[in-house]
């Protein structure tokens, strides 16, 4: 019998993918380059086993699926999924379908749709989150692409996403990289969420003097409220658990140098090229690559000493999470704008309160507060979500707690720099009258550039310099 969807690259999250196809129902072919990771996985898969058929070449994969054939591809991000695509192209149908699910570059799949629509053979690039577990149990699925391919396959991704309620976390985002964009977007909120946390976990560590079950603790605490999130929750996990080798902290014995594959990155390089604002989600990808700098570090701390003082100040618990909340407020702001921009500049129609819907379960940054934008981009999906009703009343509450512990953490000697520039944002977002009349000032005084008046609605008006530099 053929199955009705087959699947190439049984790493991790490909493997767990394939398992969560097999347990909704679906016959699937699965297709691993070394045949025995293919026989092994097959062999491992239990109960599920019968729904899975093992392929060795790609000929008898492309034959062991039913017509027209639908192929989801996990295959490393780059090259490796044009090779692949370029393997079986030959061997396929023109109206078979190929899905790259991997965390593609959203261009890569923007090229790769726009061919895809120039020969008439159909290709979705989707954004699936969530790591192993999701991959195996529900993830977020962000799906790009032409949308009667979607539509082919959404009852296949609907039934193995993860559900908020009943509503599943898959939706058709918009034409050719949509979807890798709002994955990529994900990703770069996720580095920030995981900064600001890794930041009042370091103010919690070396200001006030805690220990791992101690911030851990505070972690589990504030699960329980408005920063109720899947990364609040493992961190207190991280924080609390022990190594088993050492029976010290397991947060003691982790090396401070974070990896990164390189999504979060090109949120910042997009956003940059955009013009649109993403400064918490920048400083995020700028501290990770700090943290690479481990005997820089070092040396910077053997001249100046480490972080000069310890912090006094009392109740800085609370404070630190309203800095939390607001710096989320603000970083998300950012995000959705960035999303707003570039489905303008693609003319993707990006449904935003539907990206908000969708991240509410499954992906790394699930969060209670994830519902709340969702309404918040409906009911005035124009405004800044800052200035939206109910975050905007948040950030009222909010954004002292968050200048107080940017406050601290500068006189502590501890780098905050995503809750720093997420302060920034939010102070820079409430001045009416800021200060780039200095900038326009500088940029006519040496390069005659111009500059409006703030009197009438003239633009190209010259200041008095060549007389005052006489
Ligand atoms: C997800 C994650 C995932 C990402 C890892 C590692 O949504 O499931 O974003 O796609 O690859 O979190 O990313 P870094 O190596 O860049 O930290």
């Amino acid at each position: 019998m053929s199955s009705e969807i087959g699947l190439v690259g049984l790493g991790t999250m490909g493997a767990a993918l394939a398992l969560n196809i097999a347990e909704n129902g679906f016959d699937i072919a699965v297709y691993n380059r070394t045949a025995s990771v293919t026989t092994d996985f097959v062999a491992g898969a239990g109960e599920l086993a019968p729904r899975l058929t093992a392929t060795e070449t790609l000929e008898d994969f492309v034959g062991a699926l039913a017509k027209p054939r639908t192929v989801i591809l996990m295959v490393p991000a780059g090259g490796p999924v044009d090779g692949m695509i370029e393997a079986l192209r030959p061997l396929m149908d023109d109206e078979d379908l190929i899905i790259d699910a991997g965390n593609a570059n959203f261009r890569d799949s923007r090229r790769r749709a726009q061919e895809a629509e120039a020969t008439g053979k159909p290709f979705l690039g989707i954004g699936v989150s969530g790591g192993e577990e999701g991959a195996r149990h529900g993830p977020s699925i962000m799906g790009g692409g032409q949308k009667a391919a979607w539509d082919r396959v959404s009852h296949i991704l609907e039934a193995i996403s993860a559900k908020f309620g009943d509503t599943p976390c898959a939706t058709y985002m918009g034409t050719d990289g949509a979807g890798h964009f709002v994955k990529t977007v994900h990703n770069g909120i996720e580095y920030a969420d995981m900064q600001m946390i890794a930041e009042v976990y370091g103010l919690m560590r070396d200001g006030l003097g805690m220990s791992s079950d101690e911030i851990g603790t505070v972690f589990e605490q504030w699960n329980e409220g408005p920063l109720k999130s899947y990364l609040i929750e493992i961190s207190g996990k991280v924080a609390k658990a022990t190594d088993p080798k050492t029976g010290k902290p397991m947060l003691d014995i982790i090396l401070d140098r974070a990896g990164q594959k390189g999504t979060g990155r090109w949120t910042a390089i997009e956003a940059l090229h955009a013009a649109a604002p993403a400064t918490t989600i920048e400083a995020a990808v700028a501290a990770r690559n700090l943290s690479a700098r481990l005997d820089e570090r070092k040396q910077g701390e053997d001249i100046f000493g480490a972080a000069p003082q310890k912090i006094k100040t009392s109740g800085l618990i609370d404070a630190i999470e309203d800095a939390l909340l607001a710096g989320k407020i603000a970083c998300y702001a950012q995000g959705f704008g960035f999303l707003q921009s570039a489905s303008d500049e693609f003319g993707w129609g990006l449904p935003m309160s539907e990206v908000a819907r969708v991240w509410r379960e499954g992906c790394i940054i699930r969060s209670t507060m994830l519902d709340d934008m969702a309404t918040a981009l409906t009911e005035t999906p124009d405004l800044n979500l800052m200035f939206a009703p109910a975050f905007a009343a948040r950030l009222k509450d909010s954004h002292m707690g968050l200048r107080k512990v940017v406050a601290e953490a500068a006189m502590a000697g501890v780098a905050a720099p995503a809750l720093s520039a997420a302060l920034s944002y939010f102070d820079t977002m409430r001045t009416g009258r800021g200060t780039a009349n200095m900038i326009q000032g500088q940029r006519d005084f040496f390069g005659a550039h111009g500059f409006e008046r703030t009197d009438d609605d003239t633009v190209d008006n010259h200041g008095p310099w060549a007389m005052n530099a006489q």
